[in-house]
C-alpha cells in the first residue's frame, strides 16, 4: 500500500464528474488500499477517489466502526434532517454545518463485485453523502449553512454542549 497525494480545494479536478466502474480488477483494488491508507494518514472518516485524482466512482469510510470500500455508491431513498459540522481532507482547516439526511439507504457494488445494500443513519450517513457528492464533483463547503440560516434547534444543542466541553 502506499499514500496518495490529497488533491486540495482549487484544483479543477475536484469539480468533475467521476465516472461509474465497469471493471473491479488489481488496479482498483490497489487505489482502494491506497485511500483507506492515505485517509487514515490524514485522520480523516472517509475519502473519495477524485480527492486522490482518480476519476472514478469510488469511496472508502471508516467512522470508527471499521473500513468501508463503496464502489459506484448511489444513494436510492433519504430521510430526515441533521444539522452538524464538517470538514474535508480537501478543504484543510475549514470546517461549517452542513443539513444532510438523518437517515438514507445506498447500493453500492463490494470489492468482489456483488451489489449490496445498506441502510444508514447519523454520521454514517453524512459521511457517505458527503463522499458521494465529491463524485458529483460538488463540495461540503458549496452547501454550508451560514451561522444566521441556522434552526434555533441546532444553536440551542450547540450552546448545551459549549457548556458541557
Ligand atoms: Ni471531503
Amino acid at each position: 500500500m502506499a499514500l496518495r497525494n490529497i488533491r486540495i480545494d482549487g484544483d479543477p479536478l475536484l469539480r468533475k464528474r467521476s465516472k461509474e466502474i465497469e471493471t473491479i480488477d488489481t488496479r482498483l483494488k490497489i487505489l482502494l488500499d491506497d485511500m483507506l491508507e492515505t485517509m487514515y494518514d490524514a485522520e480523516g472518516v472517509g475519502l473519495a477517489a477524485p480527492q486522490v485524482g482518480i476519476l472514478k466512482r469510488a469511496v472508502v469510510v471508516d467512522i470508527g466502526d471499521g473500513p468501508m470500500k463503496l464502489i459506484n455508491p448511489v444513494i436510492k431513498n433519504s430521510s430526515g434532517e441533521s444539522f452538524m459540522a464538517e470538514g474535508c481532507l480537501s478543504i484543510p482547516d475549514y470546517s461549517g454545518v452542513v443539513c444532510r439526511p438523518e437517515k438514507l439507504s445506498l447500493e453500492y457494488l463490494d470489492i468482489d463485485g456483488n451489489k449490496k445494500y445498506l441502510e444508514a443513519a447519523g454520521f454514517l450517513a453524512r459521511a457517505i453523502c458527503h463522499e458521494v457528492d465529491h463524485l458529483e464533483g460538488i463540495l461540503f463547503k458549496d452547501k454550508v449553512i451560514p451561522e444566521e440560516q441556522l434552526p434555533k434547534e441546532y444553536l440551542e444543542q450547540e450552546r448545551k454542549r459549549e457548556r458541557r466541553a
